[in-house]
């Protein structure tokens, strides 16, 4: 309820930000307080837009004085509804999105400085633009901030070259929850003085301190690259043709993303110009991605030449590489449009997990298997990052069902996935994190020590407990 906010602090925050800083019109604030999904609908008497880092600063001294959560928001595309506030209404939202310059760029450090609402494509435009490349790509990268990406630690589909976003982070700047600036912008490739810091903010969620800043590794751009869309036999000939084109040249390895015929289909009836590449439908693809920053490296031709073993090997049935850049965006679309395509096809329950990559062959046979005899007629859509070993085991409506039959039935099926990645030394949440959704699930998984250390960090950085409450931590 709005009213349980102290009465002068919205006057205070408006005082503060001015009129483009705050928002309270009930239709202006709607579309901060559901998640991406539509899990969750949250409730807040104000959605503060601060364009500085000492505004962001501000706020929180005001919030903290007032004994008032606050909840950092980026380009809300989060997957665990980590940036909604609870149905309390108590929660200020900060969205950083209008705090989205780029500070510095150095293509000697190979550095570049960004805002934390600076939208992930716009830095990897600006990388592109001076000649560099910012490697992390995903789904949402035309919404999510820099912020949100490391806030989350996201993961997407140059991991398996690049690494998460942690590893292209090199310094921070961030917002205390009693509102003091830690200024931690270095660029330094080595700085090894204390505790490394930074490396707590990234992943937590926005649960011990606003990110405002941080300085992103940056990479040579690449001169040369080849993208194959391929029809294999099944999961197995997947991880085999991962381990091919790894054993020819694992640093043009971009990504190697792995679908299931179901999800292709789904891609290919529900969204515009998205087709088949190939003559026959198949029950297993893969897009593998390769790039090198030399002009000479000649990936299309490495391409045709593992793929023609894997032919041999009868692991791959089809394949076809693309002949100029308009073919290989059009080959990703097939890829990246799978979240937006189960969205469409009806109610689905994610499972972002991973287990040991040689272990993902028998994870999307047994987690199929099982999920099918739990809700008979309900569509297995395993699909993502097979390189990392990070499976999207996701999971379709029987078609005609109610929606929210199958979704009341989360929870079951969530366990049922689960039982399958503990049984093979996997994680409940490879990249997209715990958000709210998963905060029951922590206890069980992180209990005992691990979880005592972390309670022990949120409660010395922020002993109120104001900083995103409810997320992470159960
Ligand atoms: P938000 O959703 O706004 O916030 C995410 C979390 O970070 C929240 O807990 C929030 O409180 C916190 N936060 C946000 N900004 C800040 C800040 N400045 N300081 C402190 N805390 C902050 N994730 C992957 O890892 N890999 C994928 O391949 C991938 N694909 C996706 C595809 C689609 C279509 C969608 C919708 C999401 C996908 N995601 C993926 C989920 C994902 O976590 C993100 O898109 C991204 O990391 C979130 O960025 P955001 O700016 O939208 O953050
Ligand atoms: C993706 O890789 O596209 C997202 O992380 C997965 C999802 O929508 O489940
Ligand atoms: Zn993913």
């Amino acid at each position: 309820m709005p009213d349980a906010l102290p009465s002068d602090l919205l006057d205070r925050l408006s005082a503060l930000l001015g009129p483009r800083g705050l928002l309270t019109d009930p239709a202006d604030i709607a579309p901060h307080l559901v998640d991406w999904r539509n899990l969750f609908q949250g409730s807040s008497p104000a959605v503060v837009r601060p364009a500085s880092t000492a505004e962001v600063a501000g706020v929180v001294r005001l919030c903290a004085e007032a004994g008032v959560p606050v909840v950092p928001q980026g380009g809300n595309t989060s997957m665990v509804a980590g940036a909604t506030p609870d149905e309390s209404g108590r929660a200020v939202v900060v969205a950083l999105t209008r705090m989205n310059r780029l500070r510095d760029l150095d293509v000697t450090d190979m550095t570049m400085t960004a805002d934390a609402g600076l939208v992930l494509k716009a830095a990897q435009d600006a990388a592109e633009q001076a000649g560099a490349l910012f490697p992390l790509s995903l789904g949402a990268e035309g919404t999510a901030t820099i912020g949100g990406v490391l806030s989350t630690n996201a993961g997407g589909n140059t991991t398996v070259r690049y690494g998460n976003a942690r590893e292209l982070m090199l310094g921070l700047e961030v917002v205390l929850p009693d509102g003091s600036v830690w200024n931690g912008l270095r660029r330094l490739r080595k700085d090894n003085t204390g505790y490394a810091l930074r490396h707590l903010f990234v992943g937590a969620e926005g649960t011990l301190g606003i990110v405002t800043a941080a300085v992103l590794r940056l990479f040579p751009r690449p001169r040369d690259t080849a993208l194959a869309f391929c029809a294999v036999a099944d999961e197995d000939a997947a991880l085999a043709l991962f381990r091919r084109f790894r054993d020819r040249d694992e640093s043009a390895v971009r990504a190697f993303e792995y679908m299931s015929g179901q999800g292709v289909d789904f891609a290919v009836r529900h969204i515009e110009g998205v087709t088949l590449p190939l003559s026959e439908r198949a029950d297993h693809y893969v897009l593998v991605d390769l790039a090198s920053p030399r002009g000479d490296a000649g990936l299309r031709g490495m391409a045709e030449s593992v793929l023609e073993e894997a032919l041999e090997a009868s692991e791959v049935l089809d394949a076809t590489i693309a002949d100029s850049d308009a073919a290989a965006k059009k080959l990703w679309r097939i890829r990246e449009e799978h979240p937006e395509a189960q969205k469409r096809e009806g109610a689905s329950v994610k499972n972002d997990v991973s287990v040991p990559v040689s272990k993902v062959p028998e994870m999307i046979r047994r987690c199929s298997a099982a999920l099918q005899a739990l809700i008979p007629g309900s569509r297995p859509v395993p699909f993502g990052h097979i390189g990392d070993g990070n499976i999207h085991m996701n999971l379709e409506q029987p078609e005609g069902m109610d929606p929210a039959e199958f979704l009341a039935r989360s929870h079951d099926i969530m366990d049922c996935v689960n039982a399958v990645v503990r049984d093979l030394d996997g994680s409940f949440s490879a990249e997209h994190g715990i958000g709210r959704l998963k905060t029951d699930m922590m206890a069980e998984w992180r209990g005992g020590a691990e979880l005592a250390a972390m309670r022990a960090i949120k409660a010395a950085l922020d002993p109120k407990g104001l900083m995103n409450p409810g997320k992470v931590l159960p």
